[in-house]
């Protein structure tokens, strides 16, 4: 019997049961390999501008990136949670846009649920989204749609007081319905004390082992990404060199003649042959 797809509450109730694996995906192929892998949630970050658009940071990743990315996640996720990530622009304006934005994920991309970056002051957004109907994970700490007023990617929470407003906005945003919350950046003492204190998953992204889940971003987990990666990611394959040695093989194989081979090369049939080379003409008539 095929596996029921995971929901929103599904992924509430797993809080204190079992630990949430979380991978992103930005398409067909990444999608197809996330769900096979067995990942409780798949999230169609905005990273993806980073990781598949070439762009410097997440800030230029429009609506219509995501829902184009996401319809192509959508077309090959069938047993995880399938999250679209709403981009800068698309809720911090005003509610009825917020709303207008996530409905657009639900209805026209395949998603089940949004995520938004941001605390307490987004608490009536996920309030309205939540009375349409659609399920919220936040994300708190480093937010990277804030990179140009925190001065770039940089951990957060690392003083009490930043700790306690962390703590002040989980607690606002799993009041405001949130099923979940991205922990980005934190140190493991304030990740591991937001875990305790609010009702909902907390997932981390280099926010130490005591979250109820973790994420981590497809490229960076294969090693598809070069350059530099955060201290807390964790290269399971490095991808990026047997696949560029791979194209550089092909390439040179095409210039030099030996690329398409016998194995590769679609014959004619010998009788259609000797006739062709015959030079029979057939009138179209
Ligand atoms: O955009 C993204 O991929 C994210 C995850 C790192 C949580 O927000």
């Amino acid at each position: 019997m095929p596996q029921k797809q995971l929901t929103a509450p599904d992924i509430l109730a797993a809080k204190g049961q079992r630990r949430l694996a979380v991978l992103t995906a930005y398409d067909y192929p990444t999608g197809l390999l996330a769900d096979e892998a067995g990942a409780d949630v798949i999230l169609v970050g905005d990273s993806l501008g980073m990781v598949c658009l070439g762009l410097p940071d997440t800030l230029g990743v429009t609506m219509a990136d995501m829902l184009h990315h996401t319809k192509a996640a959508a077309r090959a996720v069938k047993k995880a949670l399938l999250v679209a990530d709403m981009p800068f622009l698309s809720y911090q304006t005003g509610i009825e846009t917020a709303v207008a934005n996530a409905g657009r994920f639900i209805q026209e991309s395949g998603a089940r649920a949004v995520k938004v970056e941001g605390g307490a002051e987004f608490a009536p957004h996920i309030r309205a989204m939540l009375s349409a109907g659609i399920p919220v994970m936040g994300h708190l700490g480093l937010t990277p749609q804030q990179m140009a007023r925190l001065g770039g990617f940089k951990a957060q929470g690392k003083t009490a007081r930043a700790a306690q407003k962390l703590l002040e906005d989980a607690r606002a945003l799993a009041e405001a319905g949130c099923f979940s919350l991205v922990l980005e950046a934190v140190p493991a003492e304030v990740a591991a004390r937001i875990t305790a204190e609010v009702e909902i998953p907390t997932i981390g992204i280099g926010a130490g082992p005591d979250c109820d889940g973790q994420v981590l971003v497809f490229h960076d987990i294969l090693g598809l990404c070069p350059g530099l990666r955060p201290s807390f990611v964790k290269r399971y394959a490095d991808l990026w060199t047997p696949a560029r040695e791979a194209l550089s093989a092909y390439c040179a194989e095409v210039r030099g003649g030996a690329f398409p081979a016998e194995a590769q090369t679609r014959r004619m049939d010998p009788e259609e042959l000797k006739e062709f080379t015959r030079g029979r003409e057939y009138g179209d008539a």
